[in-house]
């Protein structure tokens, strides 16, 4: 089972919306983190993630990111009034902002609030939770403890990218941690991590065979037909990526106001593409750099 990580500016609905016309395969998308607030309000970028008339033909999982338990589940019963039921917490996000707050994997650094935590949330009845989470905020040996204490919430699953916060995403995934999770987790696992490739995959499918459920972020925005790729051979064409991409244009040319902030959303995913295109350096190089300066009359170049 391949679930789609969630990439906050990256997988929005309305990436989501495109990926989903041209792929199969993907069992579960994630938004990316939706913050809370003592109302259990969405603002609006939140609520257009979650609208179901922006999510057709998928299976979504709103994923909350707070450390405050009444926050979370008031925001969980706002989400079920538009049929959630299944949400997902994050405790990975290393961003300083965040972690300044104790949210994200900033809550990895205090197991005692963390538990307090998930013991308001999980007495919440007919709501599915589970947990997308780093090994620990500094050292993977924390894990250990952190596994005790998810070991005691029966949540839907537990969602490992086995870095520590202050990995951020350089390092590898350390797979020996993932190994200890995959031998006393109670909960049912889906690992997540460094996936790009085919071989990758399969690598990983023999080294953990019990695991049946990887989620990919990068390596799926990169490429998006690995997937097929790794089910039936067959791998992208460079029509296929400019199908995919005028689509992905089109979309966001409907809901971006201005070619300028259109281009700087196109930006972002050729951070990821651009490395499919090996032979196309001097564009690739013209594509990183437009935009950034203005010139004389207040265009940009
Ligand atoms: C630009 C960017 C935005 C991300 N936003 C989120 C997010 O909103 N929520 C989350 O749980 N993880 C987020 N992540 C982490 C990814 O979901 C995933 O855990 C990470 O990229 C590792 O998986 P991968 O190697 O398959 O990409 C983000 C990662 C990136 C690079």
């Amino acid at each position: 089972m391949i679930y789609f990580a969630p990439m906050e500016g990256v997988t929005n609905f309305i990436f989501r919306g495109t990926f989903s016309k041209f792929y199969n395969g993907i069992e579960k998308y994630y938004t990316p983190f939706i913050p809370t607030n003592e109302k259990g309000a969405l603002g609006p970028s939140s609520k257009r993630e979650i609208l179901p008339e922006n999510n057709k033909n998928i299976y979504l999982v709103p994923q909350i990111l707070t450390s405050n338990s009444l926050n979370f589940i008031k925001t969980t019963r706002t989400l079920r009034r538009f049929g959630y039921k299944e949400i997902n917490l994050n405790l990975g996000c290393p961003s300083g902002t965040v972690v300044s707050k104790g949210k994200g994997s900033g809550m990895l650094q205090t197991p005692l609030v963390l538990r307090t935590f998930l013991d308001e949330i999980f007495k919440e009845d007919n709501l599915e939770i589970s947990i997308k989470t780093r090994i620990g905020f500094s050292s993977g040996e924390e894990m250990e403890n952190l596994l005790k204490i998810f070991n005691d919430y029966p949540m839907k699953e537990l969602i490992v990218h086995p870095r520590v916060r202050e990995d951020f995403y350089k390092n590898t995934p350390d797979l020996s941690v993932f190994q200890e999770i995959v031998d006393n987790s109670k909960n049912s696992l889906c690992y997540n991590g460094d996936l790009f490739t085919v071989e990758q995959i399969r690598t990983f499918k023999e080294k953990f065979p019990t695991v049946k459920k990887i989620m990919i972020g990068r390596g799926l925005i990169t490429n998006p037909g690995l997937i097929r790729e790794y089910e039936t051979g067959q791998k992208m064409k460079k029509s296929e990526y400019k199908a995919f991409h005028d689509e992905l244009y089109s979309s966001y040319s409907s809901f971006l106001s201005g070619d300028r902030n259109l281009m700087f959303k196109m930006k972002e995913y050729w951070k990821f593409w651009s490395s499919n295109f090996p032979d196309n350096k001097k564009q690739i190089k013209k594509i990183q750099k437009s935009g950034y300066s203005l010139n004389r009359v207040g265009r940009f170049t």
